[in-house]
């Protein structure tokens, strides 16, 4: 049976990771959230602040983040490749609300990108891949057999979000998220380099009223119908 690449992107907090991890899991495929790899530069400008320099002098920090390299390493017991930024796993530290507040600022500079893309294209496809974040289906591979578009209504999504980081005990409010969800689309979709589109062969799929058993279901039928093409 043919192993085949899936791209799902969409708009913030939709469950494109939990999905893709669950996916990935059902057809031991490998998993890689391409949204990490941001959120994992966002913490280290944070974490060393460097944010004057993503006003000022984005080679220099490019520089910077070739010298505190960023990896995937993968997990076999979970399938999953986790984040490493030099060389200690910072997968618990992305999803603060302040990494939230600024990753889709530093995702909009091309050199970053361009660095970023690279790297997942480096990754071994050869037995299957599931790859989400915002330009897998556009930019990183534009040939992937299998592409997804996830949406859902603002409200739905951040209550995803908060009940998720509550559950998590992070102390944050409602109407934080909702903001940041709403604002982190507006700069995804309308950003000059790589802007978070629906491609011509993407297919939609609004999960406000869908439970994940539902959307595993349904994709599960699709990407059968691509590995025996
Ligand atoms: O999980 P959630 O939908 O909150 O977002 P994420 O996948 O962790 O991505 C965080 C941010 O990284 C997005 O809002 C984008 O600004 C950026 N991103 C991107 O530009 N391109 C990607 N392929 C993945 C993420």
């Amino acid at each position: 049976m043919k192993k085949i690449t899936i791209a799902i992107d969409g708009h913030a907090s939709t469950g494109k990771s939990s999905l893709a991890k669950k996916i990935a899991k059902k057809f031991d495929y490998i998993h890689v959230n391409s949204g990490s790899m941001y959120r994992a530069v966002t913490y280290f400008i944070l974490k060393n602040d460097l944010q004057n320099l993503v006003e000022s002098d984005v080679n220099e920090l490019i520089k910077k983040l070739q010298n505190n390299p960023i990896e995937f390493k993968f997990d076999n017991n979970s399938n999953i490749y986790e984040i490493y930024l030099n060389k200690v796993n910072i997968e618990k530290k992305l999803n603060d609300l302040k990494v939230s507040d600024y990753v889709s600022k530093v995702a909009a500079i091309p050199e970053i990108r361009k660095e970023l893309v690279k790297i997942q294209r480096e990754i071994d496809r050869s037995n299957g891949i599931v790859m989400d974040g915002r330009d897998i289906g556009s930019i990183v591979f534009p040939d992937a057999e299998l592409k997804l578009f996830l949406t859902a209504s603002a409200k739905v999504r951040a209550k995803r979000r908060y009940s998720e980081m509550i559950n998590a005990g992070v102390n944050v409010n409602y109407s934080d998220v909702l903001e940041n969800l709403k604002k982190r689309d507006t700069l995804d979709s309308t950003r000059k380099d790589s802007p978070l589109i629906i491609v011509k062969d993407a297919i939609l799929i609004d999960n406000s009223n869908l439970t994940i058993d539902n959307q595993i279901q349904y994709i599960s039928k699709l990407i059968r119908s691509k590995q025996n093409i």
